[in-house]
């Protein structure tokens, strides 16, 4: 495994690359890997030719107050584990690479932004955006794959490639749970032990909330969850039904596929999940 800390070195090889017809998959990362990363690169692997994973925790797209400083970290567990796994060049700039000034521009998040973890992260987006459109550049990939725990990030970075005509296809990869049902997140090592306990309610209240929307249409299965997420000792920041990718306000009587996501506050994570589907 190569690796890689300047964006000028990462240009080459990529250029290099796409010359001789290998098709770049990229998997972008703020690190602290664990198994829903891999699942990422396990299909970045069986559909591109070489592996490109990156490693770089944004502070752009931390709000004050969040968790910049404290999020978890562990450079050295990291390598071994992309190179275990087979990434083929990881990339690893550090702030001063990657912002060696205050940036004279952004992306600006216009849609969906006002909603969901969108609503309560002001500026989350457009930070995400910017250092997605940023590491684009330097990796120049064919592909690049996103996981669906953060669906509301699909939905921003898909709509940035039209916007933006980047020949890039994004790739969405299902959420990788704990066997509890646990969403995996780079943020679960925070939780204490009671919240662990109790997390997998989350997902179990979600998919049952999701059941009942496609079977019963009278009764209000969306209130319903939120009073039972309303029981757990961590505080509902949201639990909403959306179309997707859109993430307009759904009412469980629309076509297409639907978002029920929910996050919660723990005292040092805050966790997020959905589950997503297509009804007629
Ligand atoms: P991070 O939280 O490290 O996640 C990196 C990628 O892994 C994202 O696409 C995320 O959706 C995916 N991922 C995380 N947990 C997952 C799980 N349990 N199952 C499937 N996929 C999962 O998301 C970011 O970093 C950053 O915002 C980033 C895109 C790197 C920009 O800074």
């Amino acid at each position: 495994m190569k690796k890689i800390t300047t964006i000028r070195e990462m240009q080459k090889i990529s250029n290099d690359l796409s010359r001789q017809g290998n098709a770049i998959g990229f998997v972008p990362t703020m690190g602290y890997l664990h198994e829903g990363h891999m699942s990422l690169v396990d299909a970045a692997a069986e559909q591109c030719d070489t592996v490109v994973m990156s490693i770089f925790v944004n502070p752009l797209q931390f709000g004050e107050g969040e968790d910049f400083e404290s999020y978890p970290r562990n450079a050295e567990g990291d390598r071994k584990l992309a190179e275990e796994r087979g990434v083929d060049i990881l990339f690893i700039p550090d702030a001063e690479e990657m912002y060696p000034r205050p940036m004279t521009s952004i992306v600006k998040v216009k849609q969906g932004t006002d909603v969901l973890c969108g609503a309560s992260r002001p500026g989350h987006f457009d930070g995400v955006a910017t250092v997605v459109m940023k590491l684009f550049q330097a990796v120049r990939p064919s592909k690049a794959f996103f996981g669906q725990k953060d669906a509301q990030q699909v939905a921003v970075v898909s709509n940035m490639v039209e916007d933006y005509h980047l020949n890039i296809e994004i790739i969405p990869v299902p959420v990788k749970r704990e066997k509890d049902g646990l969403a995996m997140s780079s943020r679960n090592v925070r939780l204490l032990k009671e919240e662990r306990r109790e997390a997998p309610l989350i997902y179990k209240t979600l998919i049952e909330a999701a059941e009942k929307i496609q079977s019963d249409k009278i009764s209000d299965p969306v209130s319903e969850a939120r009073s039972k997420l309303a029981g757990l000792s961590g505080t509902v920041d949201y639990l909403e039904l959306r179309t997707y990718p859109d993430l307009k306000e759904a009412d469980g009587t629309e076509s297409g596929t639907l978002l029920l996501a929910a996050a919660v506050k723990y005292e040092q994570a805050r966790l997020i999940d959905n589950v997503m589907w297509n009804q007629q």
